[in-house]
């Protein structure tokens, strides 16, 4: 199955819908800033998940208007950890089996929080929210879900949050160069992420490097919209 094929099978997708919206897009950001917010040490974690996911999903060419949808769902992706308490989300060590099990439940969460929203169900956001922590091999979460199972925009969200997350500093770990992390998620391909993801990745590589550069040089006082003047339809 085509990568076309397998996101619009998995979304049904249409090239008129709504989320291209450019309201939508912006509460999405706001969300999405607002989860980060939440945490001092995920600062614009979203919004490089959002950029890194669009620019691969154009590396793998998709439509315009298809990496639009993926670059929204980007920006929400862990907008379900507005339901994690605090506790567990900020924890400043390893989590417990039973914290993990509460943090696991932010893919469903954040599913939850944008059902309300038709076009996100239409185009297949709140999918690729539900499934952004499975693995292509069957062993992630929330269902356990295998390879081409997976909807493609949360397969290509997998990688972006794994790259954006190792570079960040975590109160329980360091942060990792960005030539470790991109060998870590080359060293997963096939096992955590799906391997033609990774073959797009390590294709725009550099530019991955640089955009998330960009995101970091921005000044925190201004607006992110400005990083998104170039982009298509957003
Ligand atoms: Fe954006
Ligand atoms: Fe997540």
């Amino acid at each position: 199955m085509t990568f076309q094929g397998a996101l619009a099978g998995a979304s049904r997708l249409r090239d008129d819908v709504v989320i291209v919206n450019t309201v939508l897009h912006e509460f999405a950001e706001t969300l999405g800033e607002a989860v980060d917010a939440k945490d001092g040490h995920t600062w614009r974690h979203s919004e490089e998940v959002a950029l890194v996911s669009r620019a691969l999903a154009l590396a793998l060419r998709l439509s315009p208007v298809e990496a639009d949808v993926i670059h929204v769902a980007g920006h929400l992706h862990d907008v379900g950890k507005i339901g994690v308490p605090d506790a567990v989300l900020l924890k400043p060590g390893p989590l417990t089996d039973e914290e993990w099990l509460l943090m696991r439940r932010h893919p469903v969460i954040g599913a939850d929080i944008v059902r309300p929203v038709r076009s996100l169900r239409e185009c297949g956001v709140l999918e690729m929210i539900l499934h952004h922590h499975e693995r292509f091999d069957g062993r992630g979460y929330p269902d356990g879900l295998r390879g081409d199972d997976i909807p493609l925009g949360a397969r290509i969200i997998a990688v972006a949050d794994s790259i954006s997350a190792m570079l960040q500093k975590r109160p329980y770990r360091r942060n990792i160069s960005f030539a470790k992390a991109q060998q870590e998620i080359l060293d997963n391909a096939g096992a955590q992420f799906d391997p033609q993801v990774v073959e797009a990745f390590y294709d725009i590589r550099r530019s991955v490097q640089q955009t998330i550069r960009n995101c970091n040089a921005d000044d925190p006082g201004l607006p992110t919209r400005k990083l998104h003047a170039n982009p298509g339809l957003l």
